[in-house]
C-alpha cells in the first residue's frame, strides 16, 4: 500500500516534532497533526515559526519549510482521521491521580477516547499506530474498542515507540539509533508493518528499522527508559557516598565510563532526573510487575524512583543546612527551571520539588530560565497543591534577566544545565550578592575553581 496521507492525534512534544520531520522527509505524504487544544494548534500555525508552542533546536526551521506544503495543524480531528491511511496516537498518558493504580498506573482515558473517535469516524481500513508510551498490552485494548465499536472496517494496530529526547528531538528523529515497529504476525499485520517501514525508509537505513511483536515493542520502550533512569539513580547514589568519603563523582563517572562495557553516557550526577517519561514509565513498570505478583521485580525498579526523590530532597536539605539552618526570608535564585537544557518543558522538573521544599522553609525564590514563562512556573507549583496559589505567588518571582534575578541573593542554585550559565560574568554576580555568596550547582556545570577564586562558596553534587 502506498501511503499518501497520515494523521497524528496530539500536537505535543512528541507528535509535533515527529510529524514535522516525517513531512520534511516525505514531501509526497500529506501529514496532518490534530489536537483538541485550540490554543496549541493556533500557536503551531503562527505565521512566525519562532512562536510554535514547543521549543526544540532546529524545529521552527523545519516547520517553516513544510507547513502549508504537506504539513498541516488543525482542530478538525474527524476530517483528518477520515482522510488518513495511517493514524498516529500521540496523546498524553499521565500517571493516574485517582482510583485503582493511583500514583502508578498510566491513565489511558485519552487513548480510549482516541480509539473510540477513530472507530466512529473511519469508513475504510486504517493502520493505527501507538506513539504514546503505554503499558504492555494496550494495543490489545485499542483493537478491542476499534473492532467492537467500528463501522465494520479493518484496523491494524502497530506499536511504534518514540525514543527521542527533548532538547535533541530533531537530530534524534533525523538520525535515530533505531526505529521500532511492533505488529501482529498475521499477513495483514505484516503488511501494515511494511507500510510503516516504507515511510521511515525515506530517510532511515533499513538495517536500523526493527520489527517485533506488539508486546516486545511496548515493553522495549518501558525497559529503555527504566535502564536510562537507573543509570542516573546509580550515579546519584554514588554521589552521596562520594560526598561522605572525599571521592569526586565526576572523576568516578569518567573512570567507569571509559569501560566500553559501561560507556560514557547518562552518567552525569544531578539534582535528579525529571521529564514526562522516566518516572511515569517506571511507575508503570512497577504497577505491571505488581499486578502479575512479581514483587521483587516491582521493588527492584521502584528503588530507582526512591533514589531520585531522595536526591531532590537531599539537594534542598543541603541548601537549608549550609545557609546556617534557616532560609526564612532569604532570597534564593534558581538558574533554570526546565527539566533539562534546550527545552521549555518543565514536567517533573527537579526545580519544582526543590522550590516547594524551600518555600516550606519560608524562602523567597527568584527564578530565571531562558525559555520558561513565569506563568508556567506558578502553574507547576500550584499543580503540587502544597499551598494556596496566592502563597506561591508571594514566594516566587521570575525574571527575564539573570543578573537582576541574582541581585541581593543569598544563594544561587543551578537547576538546569543551560549552556549560557557558563559564560556569565560571575564576578559581577558575586559583587551584587549577599555575603557569603553561595552557589549550589545541581548540574555540576560551572567551573568550581574559578568560582571559588572569585570568593563564592561553591557546592556541586558528589564532591
Ligand atoms: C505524550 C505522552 O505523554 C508520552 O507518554 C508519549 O511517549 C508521547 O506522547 P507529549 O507529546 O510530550 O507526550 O505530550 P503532550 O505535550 O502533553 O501532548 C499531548 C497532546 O495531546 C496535547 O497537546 C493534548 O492537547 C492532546 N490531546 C490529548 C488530544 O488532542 N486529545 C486527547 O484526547 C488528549
Ligand atoms: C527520555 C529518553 O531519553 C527518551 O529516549 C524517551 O523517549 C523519553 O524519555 P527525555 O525525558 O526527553 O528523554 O530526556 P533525557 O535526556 O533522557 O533526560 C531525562 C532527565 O535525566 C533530565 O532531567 C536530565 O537532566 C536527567 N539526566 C540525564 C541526568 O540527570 N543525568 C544524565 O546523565 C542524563
Amino acid at each position: 500500500m502506498e501511503i499518501t496521507k497520515i494523521c497524528c492525534i496530539g500536537a505535543g512534544y512528541v507528535g509535533g516534532p515527529t510529524m514535522a520531520v516525517i513531512a520534511q522527509k516525505c514531501p509526497h505524504i500529506q501529514v496532518t497533526v490534530v489536537d483538541l487544544n485550540e490554543e496549541r494548534i493556533a500557536a503551531w500555525n503562527d505565521p512566525n515559526t519562532d512562536n510554535i508552542p514547543i521549543y526544540e533546536p532546529g524545529l521552527s526551521e523545519i516547520v517553516a519549510t513544510a507547513r502549508g506544503r504537506n504539513l498541516f495543524f488543525s482542530t478538525a480531528v474527524d476530517q483528518a482521521i477520515d482522510e488518513a491511511q495511517i493514524i498516529f496516537i500521540s496523546v498524553n498518558t499521565p500517571t493516574k491521580t485517582y482510583g485503582k493504580g493511583k500514583g502508578m498506573a498510566a491513565d489511558l482515558k485519552y487513548i480510549e477516547l482516541c480509539a473510540r473517535q477513530i472507530a466512529r469516524v473511519a469508513k475504510d481500513n486504517k493502520i493505527v499506530v501507538e506513539k504514546s508510551t503505554l503499558p504492555v498490552r494496550t494495543a490489545e485494548a485499542i483493537k478491542s474498542i476499534l473492532d467492537h465499536t467500528g463501522n465494520g472496517v479493518q484496523f491494524q494496530i502497530l506499536s511504534n515507540p518514540e525514543f527521542l529526547a527533548e532538547g535533541t528531538a530533531v537530530t534524534d528523529l533525523l538520525q535515530p539509533d533505531r526505529i521500532l515497529i511492533g505488529g501482529d504476525t498475521t499477513p495483514e499485520g505484516k503488511k501494515a508493518m511494511e507500510a510503516l517501514v516504507q515511510v521511515y525508509s525515506n530517510w532511515v537505513p533499513t538495517d536500523k528499522i526493527l520489527t517485533t511483536n506488539v508486546w516486545s515493542s511496548e515493553l522495549s520502550k518501558l525497559t529503555a527508559n527504566a535502564f536510562l533512569a537507573q543509570r542516573i539513580s546509580s550515579v546519584n547514589a554514588m554521589s552521596e557516598l562520594c560526598e561522605k568519603t572525599g571521592a569526586d563523582i565526576n572523576e568516578v563517572a569518567k573512570a567507569i565510563g571509559m569501560d566500553s562495557r559501561i560507556g560514557p553516557k547518562f552518567l552525569k550526577a544531578s539534582v535528579g532526573f525529571g521529564g514526562s517519561c522516566f518516572q511515569k514509565d517506571i511507575l508503570n513498570l512497577v504497577y505491571i510487575a505488581k499486578s502479575y505478583g512479581l514483587h521483587e521485580v516491582a521493588d527492584y525498579w521502584e528503588q530507582v524512583i526512591i533514589m531520585n526523590d531522595h536526591q531532590k530532597r537531599r539537594f534542598s536539605n543541603g541548601i537549608v543546612q549550609t545557609l546556617y539552618n534557616t532560609v526564612s526570608d532569604k532570597k534564593i535564585t534558581f538558574l533554570g527551571w526546565a527539566f533539562k537544557k534546550d527545552t521549555n518543558d518543565t514536567r517533573e522538573s527537579a526545580a519544582i520539588f526543590v522550590a516547594d521544599d524551600l518555600i516550606n522553609e519560608h524562602a523567597k525564590i527568584a527564578v530565571y530560565d531562558p525559555k520558561v514563562s513565569s506563568k508556567k512556573i506558578l502553574e507547576d507549583l500550584n499543580y503540587l497543591a502544597t499551598r494556596s496559589p496566592e502563597h506561591n505567588q508571594d514566594s516566587v518571582t521570575s525574571y527575564r534577566d539573570p543578573y537582576e534575578a541574582c541581585q541581593d541573593a543569598h544563594a544561587i542554585a543551578i537547576l538546569t544545565e543551560w549552556d549560557e550559565f557558563i559564560h556569565y560574568d560571575w564576578q559581577k554576580i558575586f559583587d551584587a550578592m549577599q555575603k557569603p555568596a553561595f552557589i549550589f550547582d545541581g548540574r555540576n556545570v560551572l567551573d568550581a575553581a574559578q568560582l571559588r577564586a572569585i570568593g563564592f562558596v561553591y557546592q556541586g553534587i558528589g564532591s
